[in-house]
């Protein structure tokens, strides 16, 4: 609709018919009654019709736009209003100042105006409110397709993940996983593993001992290696045992590219009646061929831990210079510094002293016992140079292993 058409349609101004009377108009008849009616009503018609934008912008127009500046409450006013909506005017001006011989008429035409433009007012009010809950509804619809917040859902830090790796190896022969505490005595530490006080091994794990008021039961130290939990399992349970402990140990140790005073240790100890040191070897040798592939070699040599007997040192086949100790372009391989052999971790028979300390028959059972250095062999494994680096918590380092 032409923007003149509407404003013309409502202007009560200029030439409002509303504003005078039937006699001013020059109407004398029911037929000029009916017309002026009907011109009455197509003008409500035309602007009932409009949306609300199209309504607000003819009463902003008009100045009729009420306070609550709702458009359809405002056009409601306009024609029905009490005091100067148009149908007030048409009672005021055309229906009371009527002649009487058009009273009848003109009062009929009037209540069938009324009721048309109330009605149709009422149906203007629901298609208004039903447009805006439906584009309200629109508006607040919640699109499944969106992806979520996505958060970060971290990794496992490379240690836990080396943890994992052997873990998984020793679980595919039969071995199961035990954890103990970090805090120990000084007995499970040390005693019960053959090291009595005075020991001259006790030295290398001169170590962290807590503070405890006087007269406490027992000293308590940070455990220096995984041993501690031989004992533990071996007072627990009877023969075959065949656990491994992956766990935190402590030393007083400097912090430099190779040593940290908190580092990773997994125990292992396969105690039974019949365990030979070919069980032993040939358990040791699957696992480094499983966790560095099957092209390498392992040997060992004599060696001494007062909890194995005999004790050994077990070295791997350098898997960076496929046991040459020569690098791929020539020149000594780095990572074995030219020895072809690279030193993994000790082991043993256990000792059967060992076995007095928690009631097995040393004639009756054998086994052995290992303890492997984890952040030794990540390093190893995954070309670290410093193991440093695993405590940092620094993400750059971190992510390289997701
Ligand atoms: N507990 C030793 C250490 O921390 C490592 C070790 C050596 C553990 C030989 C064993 C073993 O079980 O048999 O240095």
């Amino acid at each position: 609709m032409p923007f003149g058409v509407i404003y013309s349609a409502i202007m009560p101004t200029v030439d409002n018919p509303t504003e005078k009377t039937l006699a001013e108009l020059g109407v004398n008849d029911a037929q000029g009654v009916a017309e002026k009616f009907a011109e009455v009503r197509a003008r409500f018609d035309r602007q009932v019709a409009l949306d609300a934008d199209g309504i607000r912008n003819l009463m902003l127009q008009e100045a009729w736009l009420g306070s609550d500046s709702d458009p359809a409450s405002s056009l409601r006013n306009f024609w029905v209003g009490r005091k100067a909506g148009v149908l007030t005017l048409v009672t005021e001006n055309w229906l009371k100042k009527s002649p009487p011989s058009l009273k009848g008429v003109v009062g009929k035409q009037f209540n069938e105006l009324k009721t048309h433009i109330e009605s149709k007012l009422e149906e203007q009010r629901k298609r208004i409110e039903e447009k805006t809950e439906a584009s309200a509804a629109t508006r607040d619809r919640i699109d499944l397709s969106l992806p979520g917040v996505l958060r970060p859902v971290g990794s496992h830090h490379l240690i836990r993940q080396v943890f994992q790796e052997i873990e998984d190896i020793f679980f595919s022969i039969g071995f199961s996983v035990v954890e103990g505490p970090e805090i120990e005595t000084p007995y499970y530490n040390f005693e019960a593993l053959n090291i009595p006080e005075f020991h001259p091994v006790r030295d290398d794990m001169d170590t962290f001992y807590l503070e405890l008021s006087k007269g406490a039961a027992t000293p308590l130290l940070l455990r220096t290696h995984t041993s501690p939990m031989q004992i533990r399992t071996m007072e627990k349970q009877k023969p075959p045992v065949r656990v491994i402990v992956p766990g935190k140990v402590y030393r007083r140790d400097n912090p430099d590219a190779t040593h940290s005073f908190a580092f990773h240790q997994i125990e292992g100890l396969a105690v039974d009646t019949d365990i030979t040191f070919c069980d032993f070897t040939g358990t040791i040798e699957y696992f480094v061929k499983q966790f560095f592939g099957p092209s390498v070699k392992t040997r060992f040599r004599p060696s001494y831990f007062p909890f194995t007997e005999p004790s050994v040192e077990f070295d791997v086949s350098c898997p960076f210079c496929a046991g040459t100790g020569t690098a791929a372009g020539g020149g000594t391989c780095s990572k074995c510094k030219g020895a072809a052999w690279i030193e993994l971790f000790g082991a043993g028979m256990v000792d059967p002293a060992v076995y007095g300390f928690v009631n097995y028959d040393a004639k009756k059972v054998s086994g052995f016992a290992f303890g492997i250095g984890i952040d030794r062999l990540a390093m190893l494994k995954y070309g670290i140079d410093d193991i440093q680096v695993f405590f940092q918590n620094d993400v750059r380092f971190l992510r390289q292993f997701p």
